[in-house]
């Protein structure tokens, strides 16, 4: 396929849940061979039907984002596969819908999902990118990295999105002059399964939600993709460190 990412290759992880599927089949349809990486074997299965019926390359890996080895497997798997690594959308995430009250297993582990897993993503992935003299990494956090919503208090999904932001910061930085780009992405509240969860707690989260962005709508996943997209492409030449906002006019409040 011709495109913006023609002969690129492109890791996807979350790439069974709503935004990475919406990013999964843009990369795909714009010439990457990508990646197609989540925990649910269903979720995987769905994205590569979708890429490959319309013609694209995909490659399937299911396994838990946190854990060193599996990571490891999914670069080591995709260089097999397809040579290389120029782009990766960190993506996978959960939230806490559950009651967390100061739950240290629960901050845990999201902070394990949310935060731990981009740091191992990046320990394999800019290795590929050396190898290439080039790459570029897009990690999500959200529009909790950058404030604190009190409806529904969040504190360890806050906690991991603030501190993805750092973390991609502080990478962008070390590796600038090895050319490869590494940003934040942080979405507003988006139609998708997390968002669903958080609703179900009461209406007045749900009223809250539905109506949170000055636009008066929640984002559909594909319009946070595009923005992923962009930051890895070639069109983002010389965006490294940045936190880019896709949030209806949420922050500008
Ligand atoms: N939906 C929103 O409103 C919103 C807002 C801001 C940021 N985000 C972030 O966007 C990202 C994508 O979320 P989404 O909105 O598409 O939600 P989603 O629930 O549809 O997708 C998240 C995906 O991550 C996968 N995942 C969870 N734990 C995993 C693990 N241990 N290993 C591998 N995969 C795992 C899930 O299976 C799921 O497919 C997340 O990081 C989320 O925090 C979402």
């Amino acid at each position: 396929m011709k495109g913006l990412f023609e002969g690129k290759v492109v890791i996807v992880t979350g790439a069974g849940g709503a935004i990475g599927r919406a990013a999964a089949i843009k990369f795909a349809a714009e010439g990457a061979r990508v990646t197609v990486s989540d925990l649910s074997e269903e979720s995987v299965a769905e994205t590569v039907r979708i890429i490959k019926e319309a013609g694209g390359d995909a490659l399937p890996i299911v396994g838990d984002i946190s854990l060193d080895e599996h990571v490891q497997r999914m670069v080591n798997v995709t260089v097999e596969r397809f040579g290389g690594v120029d782009c990766a959308f960190n993506n996978a995430g959960i939230t806490h819908a559950e009651d967390y009250k100061w739950d240290e297993a629960v901050f845990r582990r999201t902070l394990e999902i949310n935060l731990i897993s981009q740091m191992l993503c990046m320990k394999y992935q800019i290795p590929q990118m050396l190898r290439r003299g080039k790459g570029a990494i897009v990690n999500t956090s959200s529009i909790q990295g950058l404030v604190g919503v009190v409806e529904p208090p969040l504190p360890a999904y806050t906690a991991s999105k603030h501190a993805v932001i750092g973390l991609s910061k502080s990478t962008a930085l070390e590796y600038a002059r090895s050319n490869i780009r590494v940003n934040a992405l942080c979405p507003g509240v988006t139609r998708s399964a997390m968002v669903d969860k958080v609703m179900v707690m009461s209406e007045s989260i749900r009223q809250r939600l539905l109506n949170h962005a000055p636009l008066g709508r929640l984002a559909e996943p594909e319009e946070v993709a595009e923005a992923a997209l962009w930051l890895c492409s070639d069109k983002a030449s010389f965006v490294t460190g940045h936190a880019m906002v896709v949030d209806g006019g949420f922050t500008a409040q």
